[in-house]
């Protein structure tokens, strides 16, 4: 049996042993006695009588082990044409400051703070200072316009938010101040205070709850850790479902910093010293995983990158941060390579870059197709692995494990299951399905540490959403299936979620916005686009008594999605159709559509009500196909 396998195979037979043995890798207050508790199942807690601070593990016990003088951060922003770097004892020294403020702003263990901010230092130092305190950070996407940045704060209920006076997006400069008063104006919940850090693209003006950055953190003492049960909330992350309301993932303290390092160490094979590249946001689930803990929890260097693929000033800015900075790995998404091919396909922008530090390109947050992966492949030299995971896990459920035996690609797999992850391929009753058969992918309970205990303060939704469709199983909302070598396929999701350009967006709350009052009903489905992987389309019914000219309609549809959900929802495709089609009891077959409009025959179920209506679909779209 390989190195993999053995592990894999303790980690599902004896789990209490595996993350036991794995937790010795970070310092506890209380070390934990008892791995696992599962008395309440189907929920499961992890190392439930431990004591830890994950700012402590990030941060001070690096600098007390000698390290302070070692880099832990480069923020590197082509944007704004600077560089700056911090050293551990740096990092350490600014994030006790501010918890300091945020203390003195009345931030305690277990109130929230909402921070929305662009990718600048202080998101992470604000992330980590709310570690520090036992408080529980939200960090919402700089992307997301007001309406969905107040449904944040409202389920949030933070004490505190947390802001810059902007960001920046390629050239243009997006002041974020007036998308939070807004947000504020349209959230129920009040906070006590906003903190803003102000940056010289565009001062904000302060309304009587706001409080600068640099004089809060002026005047304050620095705050030390507080230590925290290790099933405490470091952090609450919402993520679009199939509905309009965000789910608001729960990740806990101690799980999830043991889960990090044995993933850091045993996945992506970074370690103390090692420079790591995650070129993603902190608003997203890689940004927390792996542009703040993980990488400070293992005591390497992570680079903080402010800029895009292309454009910040060309398709060579990877291979120059790569070169600038001496990174070892970078993580990012399939849909910044395909930019980069796009605008670079011989890759000439790589010639005077030396990357010889470089041994590997992680991509993960959607389907890596198998162009990309040649691409990619080719240009770069070094090994391309995919790996597969949610909002939800945390850390990869899929991967190919370099730091402890690196397996053999299959193009279009993400590899193997993770330890702890005891993936089952399912039919729809619930039976198992053959190697090779597609099915619904799920996870045996427990899952791993790491991974959502719950949704925020709604048990119930959680127990809904995921765990109620197979009884004993987490539903990932992906299907795929497992080869005779075990490797893993994900085929997609089975729901209405929807990865555009690695965002993930819901169409069910793009349909909402698509509620034109000339509209009757509609459906936003999710087809394949060449460079953002895939992109929503609405299909809309209209009113008899719909007045607006189809043109003006369709102007009218994008520009609400854009201003309610923001601009990252790409939706720019509005078709009018006679109907929908739909199944007898009236459920639109979102399903099928998805398939035609993917190039697939869309065989609609027995109920369907009539098969014309799918028909004449079937057309519209082949005929533009043709077009
Ligand atoms: N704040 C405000 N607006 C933002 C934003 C932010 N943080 N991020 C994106 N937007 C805006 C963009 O400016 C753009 O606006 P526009 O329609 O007015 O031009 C819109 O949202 C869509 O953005 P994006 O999806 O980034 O598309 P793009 O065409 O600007 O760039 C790529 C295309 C491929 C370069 C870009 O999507 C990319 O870098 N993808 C990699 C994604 C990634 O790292 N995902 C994280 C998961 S690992
Ligand atoms: P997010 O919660 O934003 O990380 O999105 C999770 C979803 O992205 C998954 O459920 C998948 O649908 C998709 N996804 C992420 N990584 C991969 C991958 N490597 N291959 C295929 N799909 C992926």
């Amino acid at each position: 049996m390989g190195v993999y396998s053995e592990h894999h195979r303790r980690s599902i037979t004896d789990p209490e042993g595996f993350w036991g043995a794995a937790a010795t890798k970070l310092t506890w207050y209380d070390d934990p006695v008892r791995v696992l508790d599962s008395a309440r199942p189907p929920f499961h807690r992890w190392f439930p009588d431990g004591r830890i601070n994950t700012c402590f593990n990030a941060l001070d016990r690096h600098v007390a082990a000698g390290h302070g003088d070692r880099t832990a951060l480069i923020h590197d922003s082509p944007v704004t044409g600077t560089h700056a770097t911090r050293t551990y004892a740096q990092l350490r020294d600014e994030t006790a400051r501010f918890a300091g403020a945020l203390r003195d702003l009345g931030v305690g263990r277990g109130d929230r703070v909402v921070i929305y901010m662009p990718m600048v230092p202080e998101a992470v130092v604000a992330m980590l200072a709310c570690a520090r305190l036992g408080a529980v950070h939200s960090v919402v996407f700089g992307g997301f316009a007001p309406r969905e940045l107040a449904l944040r704060i409202d389920d949030a209920r933070p004490k505190v938010v947390v802001s810059a006076s902007c960001g920046i997006e390629t050239a243009r400069v997006i002041p974020y101040k007036p998308l939070l008063d807004e947000a504020l104006g349209l959230a129920e919940h009040t906070p006590d205070a906003c903190v803003v850090l102000q940056r010289p693209q565009a001062r904000a003006e302060l309304s009587s709850i706001d409080v600068d950055w640099d004089a809060v953190t002026e005047t304050a003492v620095p705050a030390e850790c507080v230590p925290v049960a290790a099933t405490d909330p470091l952090y609450v992350l919402y993520t679009s479902g199939t509905t309009g309301r965000p789910k608001g993932v729960v990740r806990d303290n101690g799980g999830h910093a043991v889960a990090l390092v044995w993933s850091m160490t045993h996945v992506y094979d970074i370690g103390p010293g090692d420079v790591w590249w995650a070129a993603s946001d902190v608003g997203w689930v890689v940004g927390h995983s792996y542009i703040v803990y993980a990488p400070l929890l293992v005591g390497a260097t992570t680079v903080l990158y402010e800029g895009k693929p292309v454009g910040t000033p060309d398709a060579g800015a990877f291979w120059r941060v790569i070169a600038d900075h001496g990174v070892k790995a970078l993580l990012t998404a399939p849909t910044a390579m395909r930019a980069i091919k796009k605008a670079d396909p011989d890759a000439q922008l790589l010639a005077g870059h030396d990357l010889k530090t470089f041994r590997c390109l992680f991509l993960a947050g959607e389907r890596l197709d198998p162009d990309t992966y040649d691409w990619a492949r080719t240009v770069l030299g070094v090994p391309v692995i995919d790996n597969w995971w949610q909002t939800e896990t945390g850390w990869p459920i899929a991967a190919n494990p370099r730091g402890l035996e690196p397996m053999a690609v299959k193009p279009g797999s993400p590899t193997v299951p993770m330890p702890g992850y005891d993936l089952r391929i399912l039919d729809p009753s619930g039976r198992e399905c053959a190697p090779g058969q597609e099915g619904a992918i799920a996870l045996r309970l427990p899952l791993p540490p790491g991974t959502l205990p719950t949704l925020w303060e709604d048990d119930d939704r959680y127990e809904e959403s995921y765990l109620s469709r197979f009884p004993g199983h987490y539903l990932t909302g992906d299907g795929g299936y497992v080869d005779e070598d075990g490797y893993v396929f994900v085929m997609g999701r089975t729901d209405d979620v929807i990865n555009v350009a690695g965002h993930r967006l819901s169409t069910g709350a793009m349909e909402v916005v698509a509620s034109h009052p000339d509209v009757a009903e509609c459906a936003v489905i999710a087809v394949r686009d060449a460079l953002k992987g895939h992109v929503p389309r609405a299909f809309v019914v209209l009113k008899s008594t719909a007045s607006t000219d189809a043109d003006r309609l369709r102007e009218e549809i994008v520009r609400d999605v854009r201003t309610r959900i923001g601009a990252i929802a790409s939706l720019k495709d509005v078709t009018v159709v006679e109907a929908l089609p739909k199944t007898r009891s009236g459920k639109i077959l979102r399903g099928s559509m998805r398939d035609i409009a993917n190039g697939g025959e869309g065989k609609p179920p027995a109920t369907i009500d009539d098969p014309a209506v799918l028909e004449k679909l079937r057309q519209v779209l082949r005929k533009e196909t043709a077009c």
